[in-house]
Protein backbone atom coordinates (compact mmCIF):
# COMPACT_ATOMS: atom_id res chain seq x y z
CA UNK A 1 0.00 0.00 0.00
CA UNK A 2 1.06 3.60 -1.05
CA UNK A 3 1.51 5.53 2.11
CA UNK A 4 0.32 8.82 1.75
CA UNK A 5 -0.95 9.38 5.04
CA UNK A 6 0.30 11.50 7.85
CA UNK A 7 0.06 11.16 11.55
CA UNK A 8 -3.00 12.34 13.25
CA UNK A 9 -2.82 16.72 13.66
CA UNK A 10 -0.77 17.07 10.48
CA UNK A 11 -1.80 19.13 7.29
CA UNK A 12 -3.43 17.40 4.18
CA UNK A 13 -0.05 16.03 2.37
CA UNK A 14 0.38 17.87 -0.80
CA UNK A 15 -0.38 15.55 -2.84
CA UNK A 16 -3.57 14.51 -2.53
CA UNK A 17 -6.33 16.09 -2.84
CA UNK A 18 -8.57 18.03 -0.48
CA UNK A 19 -11.04 16.00 1.13
CA UNK A 20 -13.50 16.60 3.94
CA UNK A 21 -12.65 12.89 3.66
CA UNK A 22 -10.12 11.40 1.59
CA UNK A 23 -9.40 7.85 0.11
CA UNK A 24 -6.38 6.98 -1.84
CA UNK A 25 -6.90 3.84 -3.64
CA UNK A 26 -4.54 0.96 -4.75
CA UNK A 27 -6.67 -0.90 -7.25
CA UNK A 28 -6.06 -4.88 -7.56
CA UNK A 29 -3.75 -5.43 -10.53
CA UNK A 30 -5.84 -6.29 -12.88
CA UNK A 31 -8.09 -2.94 -12.08
CA UNK A 32 -4.89 -1.43 -12.55
CA UNK A 33 -4.26 -2.61 -15.68
CA UNK A 34 -7.62 -1.69 -16.71
CA UNK A 35 -7.99 1.61 -14.96
CA UNK A 36 -4.62 2.35 -13.28
CA UNK A 37 -4.39 3.21 -9.77
CA UNK A 38 -7.29 5.45 -8.64
CA UNK A 39 -7.38 8.73 -6.39
CA UNK A 40 -11.08 9.51 -4.62
CA UNK A 41 -11.72 12.48 -3.17
CA UNK A 42 -14.78 14.83 -2.01
CA UNK A 43 -14.19 18.29 -2.36
CA UNK A 44 -13.50 21.19 1.31
CA UNK A 45 -16.32 22.68 1.81
CA UNK A 46 -16.92 26.59 0.31
CA UNK A 47 -14.78 28.67 2.40
CA UNK A 48 -12.81 26.45 4.19
CA UNK A 49 -8.93 27.20 2.96
CA UNK A 50 -7.17 23.83 2.50
CA UNK A 51 -4.79 24.75 5.33
CA UNK A 52 -7.51 24.56 7.87
CA UNK A 53 -7.46 21.32 7.23
CA UNK A 54 -6.08 18.65 9.84
CA UNK A 55 -6.14 14.89 9.58
CA UNK A 56 -7.99 13.34 12.72
CA UNK A 57 -7.44 9.61 11.92
CA UNK A 58 -6.20 7.27 9.58
CA UNK A 59 -7.76 3.72 8.95
CA UNK A 60 -7.18 1.15 6.50
CA UNK A 61 -10.14 -0.18 4.77
CA UNK A 62 -10.49 -3.25 2.32
CA UNK A 63 -11.30 -1.12 -1.23
CA UNK A 64 -13.51 -2.42 -3.95
CA UNK A 65 -16.84 -3.81 -2.05
CA UNK A 66 -15.19 -5.03 0.89
CA UNK A 67 -13.77 -7.85 -0.99
CA UNK A 68 -10.25 -7.60 -0.10
CA UNK A 69 -8.75 -7.07 -3.02
CA UNK A 70 -6.50 -3.91 -3.20
CA UNK A 71 -6.48 -1.43 -0.36
CA UNK A 72 -6.94 1.95 0.52
CA UNK A 73 -6.81 4.58 3.10
CA UNK A 74 -9.35 6.51 4.46
CA UNK A 75 -8.55 9.75 6.02
CA UNK A 76 -10.41 11.33 8.69
CA UNK A 77 -10.08 15.15 8.79
CA UNK A 78 -11.42 17.86 10.26
CA UNK A 79 -11.88 21.39 8.74
CA UNK A 80 -12.25 24.18 11.81
CA UNK A 81 -14.47 27.38 11.20
CA UNK A 82 -14.16 29.31 7.96
CA UNK A 83 -10.86 30.42 6.46
CA UNK A 84 -10.15 33.22 8.33
CA UNK A 85 -8.07 35.15 5.64
CA UNK A 86 -10.87 36.97 3.78
CA UNK A 87 -10.39 37.40 -0.04
CA UNK A 88 -8.40 40.98 -1.09
CA UNK A 89 -9.06 42.25 -4.54
CA UNK A 90 -9.41 45.12 -7.12
CA UNK A 91 -13.28 45.30 -8.59
CA UNK A 92 -14.97 47.70 -11.44
CA UNK A 93 -18.73 47.43 -10.25
CA UNK A 94 -20.09 48.42 -13.55
CA UNK A 95 -18.92 50.00 -16.95
CA UNK A 96 -17.30 53.30 -16.30
CA UNK A 97 -17.06 52.68 -12.59
CA UNK A 98 -13.56 53.26 -10.72
CA UNK A 99 -11.77 50.30 -9.63
CA UNK A 100 -11.56 50.06 -6.02
CA UNK A 101 -9.60 47.80 -3.53
CA UNK A 102 -11.90 45.79 -1.31
CA UNK A 103 -10.08 43.67 1.72
CA UNK A 104 -12.95 41.71 1.97
CA UNK A 105 -14.23 40.87 -1.63
CA UNK A 106 -17.31 38.33 -2.10
CA UNK A 107 -15.71 35.20 -3.21
CA UNK A 108 -18.74 33.81 -4.60
CA UNK A 109 -17.90 35.68 -7.83
CA UNK A 110 -15.58 33.40 -8.22
CA UNK A 111 -16.58 30.51 -10.87
CA UNK A 112 -13.76 28.27 -12.45
CA UNK A 113 -12.76 24.73 -11.95
CA UNK A 114 -9.76 25.26 -10.79
CA UNK A 115 -9.31 26.86 -7.14
CA UNK A 116 -6.25 29.10 -6.25
CA UNK A 117 -4.32 30.87 -4.20
CA UNK A 118 -2.76 34.12 -6.03
CA UNK A 119 1.09 34.29 -4.92
CA UNK A 120 1.96 37.21 -7.62
CA UNK A 121 -0.05 39.03 -10.26
CA UNK A 122 1.88 41.57 -13.14
CA UNK A 123 1.01 45.23 -14.50
CA UNK A 124 0.49 45.08 -18.17
CA UNK A 125 -0.43 47.74 -20.49
CA UNK A 126 -4.04 46.12 -21.15
CA UNK A 127 -4.40 46.33 -17.00
CA UNK A 128 -3.53 49.99 -17.25
CA UNK A 129 -6.17 49.97 -19.81
CA UNK A 130 -8.81 48.17 -17.60
CA UNK A 131 -8.32 50.18 -14.52
CA UNK A 132 -8.44 53.36 -16.65
CA UNK A 133 -11.75 52.08 -17.91
CA UNK A 134 -10.74 52.14 -21.54
CA UNK A 135 -12.38 49.33 -22.88
CA UNK A 136 -10.83 46.37 -21.54
CA UNK A 137 -13.07 45.17 -18.76
CA UNK A 138 -16.30 43.08 -21.00
CA UNK A 139 -18.06 41.61 -17.79
CA UNK A 140 -18.88 43.24 -14.32
CA UNK A 141 -18.37 43.12 -11.86
CA UNK A 142 -14.59 42.44 -13.18
CA UNK A 143 -11.47 41.46 -11.05
CA UNK A 144 -8.52 42.94 -13.56
CA UNK A 145 -5.56 41.82 -14.16
CA UNK A 146 -4.05 39.51 -17.31
CA UNK A 147 -1.66 37.62 -15.42
CA UNK A 148 -1.16 34.87 -12.32
CA UNK A 149 0.87 33.05 -10.64
CA UNK A 150 -0.85 30.64 -7.91
CA UNK A 151 -0.69 27.87 -5.74
CA UNK A 152 -3.57 25.14 -6.77
CA UNK A 153 -5.67 24.54 -3.44
CA UNK A 154 -8.84 22.64 -4.81
CA UNK A 155 -9.94 21.55 -8.23
CA UNK A 156 -13.26 20.60 -9.32
CA UNK A 157 -14.90 19.15 -12.38
CA UNK A 158 -13.72 16.07 -14.58
CA UNK A 159 -11.20 17.99 -16.99
CA UNK A 160 -8.86 19.00 -14.18
CA UNK A 161 -6.92 15.52 -13.49
CA UNK A 162 -3.39 17.99 -14.83
CA UNK A 163 -3.48 18.86 -11.52
CA UNK A 164 -3.95 18.50 -8.30
CA UNK A 165 -3.54 20.89 -4.45
CA UNK A 166 -0.55 22.26 -4.17
CA UNK A 167 1.15 22.81 -8.18
CA UNK A 168 2.44 25.80 -8.40
CA UNK A 169 0.65 27.30 -11.97
CA UNK A 170 0.43 30.22 -13.96
CA UNK A 171 -2.13 32.03 -16.28
CA UNK A 172 -1.58 34.40 -19.09
CA UNK A 173 -4.86 36.45 -21.03
CA UNK A 174 -7.25 33.47 -22.02
CA UNK A 175 -9.97 36.25 -21.22
CA UNK A 176 -9.29 36.78 -17.32
CA UNK A 177 -8.91 40.55 -16.63
CA UNK A 178 -11.11 40.65 -19.44
CA UNK A 179 -14.60 38.76 -19.44
CA UNK A 180 -13.29 36.29 -16.46
CA UNK A 181 -11.60 37.21 -13.18
CA UNK A 182 -7.97 37.98 -13.13
CA UNK A 183 -5.12 37.88 -10.96
CA UNK A 184 -5.63 41.20 -9.06
CA UNK A 185 -6.79 39.36 -6.19
CA UNK A 186 -5.63 37.09 -3.52
CA UNK A 187 -7.81 33.90 -4.65
CA UNK A 188 -9.05 33.01 -7.81
CA UNK A 189 -10.80 30.37 -9.97
CA UNK A 190 -10.00 29.14 -13.18
CA UNK A 191 -10.36 27.01 -16.30
CA UNK A 192 -7.66 24.79 -16.59
CA UNK A 193 -8.02 25.17 -20.47
CA UNK A 194 -4.65 27.65 -20.93
CA UNK A 195 -2.72 26.85 -17.13
CA UNK A 196 1.08 25.93 -17.71
CA UNK A 197 2.40 24.34 -14.64
CA UNK A 198 5.61 26.60 -12.99
CA UNK A 199 8.73 25.68 -14.61
CA UNK A 200 10.95 24.74 -11.76
CA UNK A 201 13.31 27.05 -12.58
CA UNK A 202 11.10 30.29 -11.95
CA UNK A 203 10.25 31.21 -9.02
CA UNK A 204 6.46 32.85 -8.54
CA UNK A 205 7.64 36.75 -8.38
CA UNK A 206 9.81 35.96 -11.42
CA UNK A 207 7.46 34.36 -13.33
CA UNK A 208 4.85 37.07 -12.68
CA UNK A 209 7.58 39.11 -13.80
CA UNK A 210 7.91 37.74 -17.02
CA UNK A 211 3.94 37.63 -17.07
CA UNK A 212 1.97 38.52 -20.40
CA UNK A 213 4.98 41.30 -21.80
CA UNK A 214 7.38 38.57 -21.36
CA UNK A 215 5.32 35.23 -22.72
CA UNK A 216 4.03 37.65 -25.58
CA UNK A 217 7.98 38.47 -26.10
CA UNK A 218 8.66 34.83 -26.68
CA UNK A 219 5.96 34.17 -28.52
CA UNK A 220 7.19 36.60 -31.57
CA UNK A 221 10.32 35.56 -30.98
CA UNK A 222 9.43 32.20 -31.96
CA UNK A 223 7.82 33.44 -34.90
CA UNK A 224 10.55 35.11 -36.84
CA UNK A 225 12.20 31.10 -35.35
CA UNK A 226 9.79 29.36 -37.21
CA UNK A 227 10.25 31.87 -40.42
CA UNK A 228 13.88 30.69 -40.64
CA UNK A 229 15.63 33.86 -39.34
CA UNK A 230 19.10 33.17 -37.97
CA UNK A 231 21.64 35.62 -36.41
CA UNK A 232 23.23 35.92 -39.40
CA UNK A 233 20.44 37.47 -41.32
CA UNK A 234 21.34 40.99 -39.93
CA UNK A 235 19.87 43.58 -37.75
CA UNK A 236 16.59 42.61 -35.95
CA UNK A 237 14.64 45.76 -34.62
CA UNK A 238 12.89 46.36 -31.52
CA UNK A 239 9.97 48.93 -31.30
CA UNK A 240 8.61 49.93 -27.54
CA UNK A 241 12.04 48.28 -26.34
CA UNK A 242 11.60 50.30 -23.23
CA UNK A 243 8.29 48.74 -22.18
CA UNK A 244 7.76 45.25 -20.59
CA UNK A 245 7.44 43.29 -23.38
CA UNK A 246 9.82 45.49 -25.56
CA UNK A 247 12.76 44.61 -22.94
CA UNK A 248 12.23 41.26 -22.69
CA UNK A 249 12.34 40.71 -26.51
CA UNK A 250 16.08 42.57 -26.56
CA UNK A 251 16.60 40.65 -23.86
CA UNK A 252 15.67 37.05 -25.32
CA UNK A 253 16.78 37.55 -29.28
CA UNK A 254 20.46 39.61 -27.50
CA UNK A 255 20.63 35.86 -25.74
CA UNK A 256 20.05 34.01 -29.26
CA UNK A 257 22.78 35.79 -30.99
CA UNK A 258 21.06 38.64 -33.04
CA UNK A 259 22.24 42.05 -33.30
CA UNK A 260 19.47 43.94 -31.84
CA UNK A 261 18.25 47.78 -32.51
CA UNK A 262 16.51 49.02 -30.14
CA UNK A 263 13.36 52.14 -31.09
CA UNK A 264 12.84 53.85 -28.01
CA UNK A 265 11.27 57.87 -27.01
CA UNK A 266 13.64 57.92 -24.13
CA UNK A 267 16.90 57.91 -25.36
CA UNK A 268 18.23 59.53 -23.05
CA UNK A 269 16.94 57.77 -19.96
CA UNK A 270 16.84 54.24 -21.39
CA UNK A 271 20.15 54.01 -23.80
CA UNK A 272 22.00 52.73 -20.93
CA UNK A 273 19.74 50.45 -20.03
CA UNK A 274 18.64 48.91 -23.60
CA UNK A 275 22.61 48.21 -24.34
CA UNK A 276 22.45 46.39 -21.01
CA UNK A 277 19.74 44.19 -21.90
CA UNK A 278 21.78 43.44 -24.64
CA UNK A 279 21.10 46.02 -27.82
CA UNK A 280 24.06 46.92 -30.18
CA UNK A 281 22.03 50.46 -31.16
CA UNK A 282 19.19 52.11 -29.63
CA UNK A 283 17.02 54.50 -32.48
CA UNK A 284 14.76 57.36 -31.29
CA UNK A 285 11.70 55.96 -32.21
CA UNK A 286 10.75 59.12 -33.82
CA UNK A 287 13.02 58.16 -36.89
CA UNK A 288 9.72 55.83 -37.45
CA UNK A 289 6.82 57.33 -35.99
CA UNK A 290 6.18 60.71 -36.95
CA UNK A 291 5.21 60.59 -40.50
CA UNK A 292 4.25 57.15 -42.85
CA UNK A 293 7.30 57.69 -44.95
CA UNK A 294 7.42 55.61 -48.74
CA UNK A 295 5.83 51.92 -48.44
CA UNK A 296 9.47 51.06 -49.90
CA UNK A 297 12.79 52.53 -48.21
CA UNK A 298 16.33 51.35 -47.69
CA UNK A 299 16.46 48.46 -46.65
CA UNK A 300 17.52 48.12 -42.54
CA UNK A 301 16.35 45.44 -41.46
CA UNK A 302 16.11 41.33 -41.50
CA UNK A 303 13.23 41.18 -39.08
CA UNK A 304 11.44 43.07 -36.18
CA UNK A 305 9.23 42.77 -33.83
CA UNK A 306 6.63 45.54 -32.75
CA UNK A 307 4.74 46.74 -29.85
CA UNK A 308 3.60 50.15 -31.33
CA UNK A 309 1.25 49.51 -34.62
CA UNK A 310 0.28 52.61 -36.74
CA UNK A 311 2.93 54.64 -38.88
CA UNK A 312 5.72 53.17 -36.24
CA UNK A 313 5.35 49.35 -37.94
CA UNK A 314 4.56 50.89 -41.41
CA UNK A 315 7.57 52.43 -41.66
CA UNK A 316 9.52 49.18 -40.35
CA UNK A 317 8.09 47.15 -43.16
CA UNK A 318 9.21 49.65 -45.53
CA UNK A 319 12.74 49.30 -43.97
CA UNK A 320 12.51 45.47 -43.88
CA UNK A 321 15.11 43.52 -46.36
CA UNK A 322 14.23 41.30 -49.05
CA UNK A 323 12.23 37.82 -47.51
CA UNK A 324 12.57 39.31 -43.72
CA UNK A 325 9.35 38.92 -40.80
CA UNK A 326 8.13 41.35 -39.11
CA UNK A 327 6.01 39.89 -35.53
CA UNK A 328 3.88 42.20 -34.62
CA UNK A 329 1.62 42.03 -30.71
CA UNK A 330 1.24 45.76 -30.19
CA UNK A 331 -0.76 49.47 -31.19
CA UNK A 332 1.13 51.49 -28.21
CA UNK A 333 1.37 54.40 -30.80
CA UNK A 334 -2.12 53.00 -32.43
CA UNK A 335 -3.97 50.27 -33.83
CA UNK A 336 -3.94 51.65 -37.91
CA UNK A 337 -1.41 50.49 -40.22
CA UNK A 338 -1.07 52.93 -42.87
CA UNK A 339 0.71 51.32 -45.14
CA UNK A 340 0.37 49.02 -49.16
CA UNK A 341 0.52 45.71 -50.16
CA UNK A 342 3.91 46.74 -51.74
CA UNK A 343 6.34 45.73 -48.71
CA UNK A 344 4.50 42.11 -49.11
CA UNK A 345 4.62 42.03 -52.42
CA UNK A 346 7.90 43.57 -54.04
CA UNK A 347 10.03 42.68 -51.13
CA UNK A 348 8.47 39.11 -49.86
CA UNK A 349 8.01 40.54 -46.25
CA UNK A 350 6.11 38.20 -44.08
CA UNK A 351 3.65 40.24 -40.83
CA UNK A 352 3.68 37.28 -38.09
CA UNK A 353 1.03 38.19 -35.92
CA UNK A 354 0.85 37.69 -32.13
CA UNK A 355 -1.67 36.35 -29.98
CA UNK A 356 -1.25 35.81 -26.18
CA UNK A 357 -4.60 35.65 -24.93
CA UNK A 358 -6.12 32.64 -27.08
CA UNK A 359 -2.49 30.86 -27.81
CA UNK A 360 -3.01 27.08 -27.49
CA UNK A 361 -1.70 25.13 -24.83
CA UNK A 362 1.12 23.33 -26.51
CA UNK A 363 2.56 26.79 -27.75
CA UNK A 364 2.33 28.39 -24.46
CA UNK A 365 4.34 25.17 -23.46
CA UNK A 366 6.64 26.29 -25.87
CA UNK A 367 7.42 29.25 -25.08
CA UNK A 368 7.45 28.69 -21.28
CA UNK A 369 9.83 26.22 -21.77
CA UNK A 370 11.93 28.21 -23.51
CA UNK A 371 11.60 30.98 -21.29
CA UNK A 372 12.60 29.00 -18.46
CA UNK A 373 15.66 27.45 -19.92
CA UNK A 374 16.59 31.25 -22.30
CA UNK A 375 15.56 34.24 -20.19
CA UNK A 376 18.44 35.41 -18.30
CA UNK A 377 17.24 35.65 -14.47
CA UNK A 378 19.82 38.72 -13.88
CA UNK A 379 18.50 40.48 -16.77
CA UNK A 380 15.01 39.95 -15.54
CA UNK A 381 15.62 41.07 -11.90
CA UNK A 382 17.55 44.87 -12.71
CA UNK A 383 14.15 45.06 -15.13
CA UNK A 384 11.69 44.37 -12.05
CA UNK A 385 9.95 46.89 -9.87
CA UNK A 386 7.42 45.61 -7.15
CA UNK A 387 4.37 47.28 -6.36
CA UNK A 388 2.08 46.38 -3.73
CA UNK A 389 -2.33 45.81 -4.55
CA UNK A 390 -2.80 48.97 -3.19
CA UNK A 391 -0.48 50.58 -5.59
CA UNK A 392 -1.76 49.49 -8.44
CA UNK A 393 -4.69 51.52 -9.65
CA UNK A 394 -2.08 54.71 -8.97
CA UNK A 395 0.37 52.43 -11.78
CA UNK A 396 -2.86 52.84 -13.87
CA UNK A 397 -2.18 56.34 -15.85
CA UNK A 398 1.81 55.70 -15.43
CA UNK A 399 2.18 52.75 -17.66
CA UNK A 400 -0.30 54.32 -20.45
CA UNK A 401 1.79 57.40 -20.50
CA UNK A 402 4.75 55.40 -21.34
CA UNK A 403 6.32 56.51 -18.16
CA UNK A 404 6.70 52.47 -16.63
CA UNK A 405 10.74 51.12 -17.65
CA UNK A 406 10.42 47.01 -17.76
CA UNK A 407 8.12 44.84 -15.65
CA UNK A 408 6.26 45.43 -12.96
CA UNK A 409 5.20 42.40 -10.18
CA UNK A 410 1.91 42.73 -7.66
CA UNK A 411 2.48 41.91 -4.68
CA UNK A 412 -1.35 41.00 -4.11
CA UNK A 413 -0.95 40.64 -0.25
CA UNK A 414 1.08 44.13 0.12
N1 LIG B 1 -0.87 40.66 -28.85
C1 LIG B 1 -0.80 40.34 -27.59
O1 LIG B 1 -1.15 39.22 -27.18
C2 LIG B 1 -0.23 41.34 -26.62
C3 LIG B 1 0.35 40.89 -25.44
C4 LIG B 1 0.96 41.84 -24.60
C5 LIG B 1 0.92 43.18 -24.95
N2 LIG B 1 0.29 43.56 -26.08
C6 LIG B 1 0.28 44.97 -26.48
O2 LIG B 1 1.65 45.32 -26.71
C7 LIG B 1 1.88 46.67 -26.35
C8 LIG B 1 2.99 46.76 -25.32
O3 LIG B 1 2.58 46.09 -24.12
P1 LIG B 1 3.47 46.18 -22.78
O4 LIG B 1 2.69 45.50 -21.71
O5 LIG B 1 4.87 45.79 -23.07
O6 LIG B 1 3.37 47.76 -22.53
P2 LIG B 1 4.40 48.79 -21.88
O7 LIG B 1 5.23 48.13 -20.85
O8 LIG B 1 3.62 49.98 -21.50
O9 LIG B 1 5.34 49.18 -23.13
C9 LIG B 1 4.90 49.91 -24.23
C10 LIG B 1 6.05 50.73 -24.78
O10 LIG B 1 5.66 51.26 -26.04
C11 LIG B 1 6.29 52.52 -26.25
N3 LIG B 1 5.24 53.53 -26.52
C12 LIG B 1 4.28 53.99 -25.68
N4 LIG B 1 3.52 54.91 -26.28
C13 LIG B 1 4.01 55.06 -27.53
C14 LIG B 1 3.66 55.87 -28.66
N5 LIG B 1 2.65 56.74 -28.59
N6 LIG B 1 4.38 55.77 -29.77
C15 LIG B 1 5.40 54.88 -29.87
N7 LIG B 1 5.79 54.10 -28.84
C16 LIG B 1 5.10 54.17 -27.69
C17 LIG B 1 7.05 52.84 -24.95
O11 LIG B 1 8.40 52.39 -25.13
P3 LIG B 1 9.62 53.44 -25.31
O12 LIG B 1 9.50 54.38 -24.16
O13 LIG B 1 10.83 52.60 -25.28
O14 LIG B 1 9.38 54.12 -26.62
C18 LIG B 1 6.39 51.94 -23.93
O15 LIG B 1 7.24 51.63 -22.87
C19 LIG B 1 0.52 47.20 -25.88
O16 LIG B 1 -0.15 47.78 -26.97
C20 LIG B 1 -0.20 45.94 -25.44
O17 LIG B 1 -1.60 46.08 -25.47
C21 LIG B 1 -0.29 42.68 -26.92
Amino acid sequence: MRDVVRGPGEALPHNLWNGGVALDVQAPAPLQRRHGPRRTAFPIPAGIHRGAIRIIRQEAIPAHGGTGEGSAHRLETYAPEREERPMRAIVIESEGAAPRLLEDADESLLSGDVELDVLASSLNFKDGMALAGKGIARAHPLIPGIDLVGRVTGSVGSDTERFSAGDLVLLNGDGIGESLHGGFATRARVRPDALVRLPAELSAERAAAIGTAGFTAMLAVLRLEDAGLTPDAGDILVTGASGGAGSIAVALLAGRGFRVLASTGRVEENGEYLRDLGAAGVLDRRELSEEPGRPLQSQRFAGAIDGVGSTTLANVLAQTAWGGTVAAYGLAQGPDLPTTVLPFILRGVALAGVNSVDCPLPLRQRAWDALADELDLDLLDGMTTSIGLSETIGHADRILAGEVRGRTVVEVTQ
